[in-house]
């Protein structure tokens, strides 16, 4: 598989840790020059520039709170401003917000739809009018849009399932320009968005796979580098899982 991206650049939205930090990494490892963004992960951050340069790809870190939306264009800007280009955004950084749909407060649902759906939309918006054909958006969603969720996530499944039917509507809006939008579909993925697991809730979340084990971060950032690549062109609109073959 042909995965060259020398002379790209991307930005990658809540790199500093997790799935994000893995999909920086694959991309740089292609040959990517990357927007690191983070929001309370800065030594995190740091490191993982340095890890970047050490692949021989350029990094630089931009601090942005994805509930503001001046601070997600101003990554957007600054990453364009520093390397000249930008080709792929990959909008990742993203919350739970627990709370039952019947006793949420208005502020927890707000940050939910702040963090998971306007601030992808912002960067959208900011990225796009940058980018040239080959241009590739991948939004990070998660197949518990797909199913009933636990109590108390539905507020987060909302705001993925928003982000899935973005993703299909943008595809079409973005098309002609030969810029795809996909939207990568995380089944459960051993990250600090799973710290409140008990070790029996996550044998059975690995269990109800057909793999029979949780995810890793770097199995969604090869699927992520994968739409990235040149010869990707064709899959756009795409809700893509990778999942292990979850059952619910
Ligand atoms: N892990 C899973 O099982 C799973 C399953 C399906 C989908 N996903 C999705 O995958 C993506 C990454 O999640 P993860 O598992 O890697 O979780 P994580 O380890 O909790 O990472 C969340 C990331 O989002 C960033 N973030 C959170 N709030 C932010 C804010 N207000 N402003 C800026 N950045 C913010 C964090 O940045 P800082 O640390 O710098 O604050 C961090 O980089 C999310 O969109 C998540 O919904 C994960």
């Amino acid at each position: 598989m042909n995965e060259d991206l020398s002379g790209k650049v991307a930005l990658v939205t809540g790199a500093g840790r997790g799935i994000g930090r893995a999909i920086a990494l694959r991309l740089a490892r292609a040959g990517a020059d990357i927007g690191v963004t983070f929001h309370a992960s800065k030594a995190e951050a740091e490191a993982l520039v340095r890890e970047i340069s050490d692949h021989g790809a350029r990094a630089i870190m931009l601090q942005a709170d994805m509930r503001n939306v001046a601070d997600v264009v101003a990554a957007i800007g600054r990453t364009h401003a520093t390397f000249g280009r930008l080709d792929i955004l990959v909008n990742n950084a993203g919350i739970l917000a627990p709370g039952r749909i019947n006793k949420i407060s208005v502020e927890t649902f707000d940050e939910a739809y702040a963090v998971n759906v306007r601030a992808p939309i912002a960067a959208i918006q900011a990225a796009a009018a940058r980018m040239q054909a080959g241009g590739r958006i991948i939004n990070i969603g998660s197949i518990g849009s797909d199913y009933m969720p636990y109590k108390g996530r539905a507020a987060y499944t909302m705001s993925k399932g928003a982000l899935a039917s973005l993703t299909r509507g943008l595809a079409r809006e973005l098309g002609e320009r030969g810029i795809t939008v996909n939207n990568v579909q995380p089944g459960r993925v051993l990250t600090k968005l799973l710290e409140e697991a008990s070790d029996n809730q996550l044998n059975d979340l690995a269990a109800a796979t057909a793999i029979g084990r949780l995810g890793e971060p770097g199995d969604v950032a090869d699927l992520v580098a994968y739409l990235a690549r040149p010869q990707a062109g064709y899959i756009t609109g795409a809700n893509l899982r990778v999942d292990g073959g979850t059952s619910a």
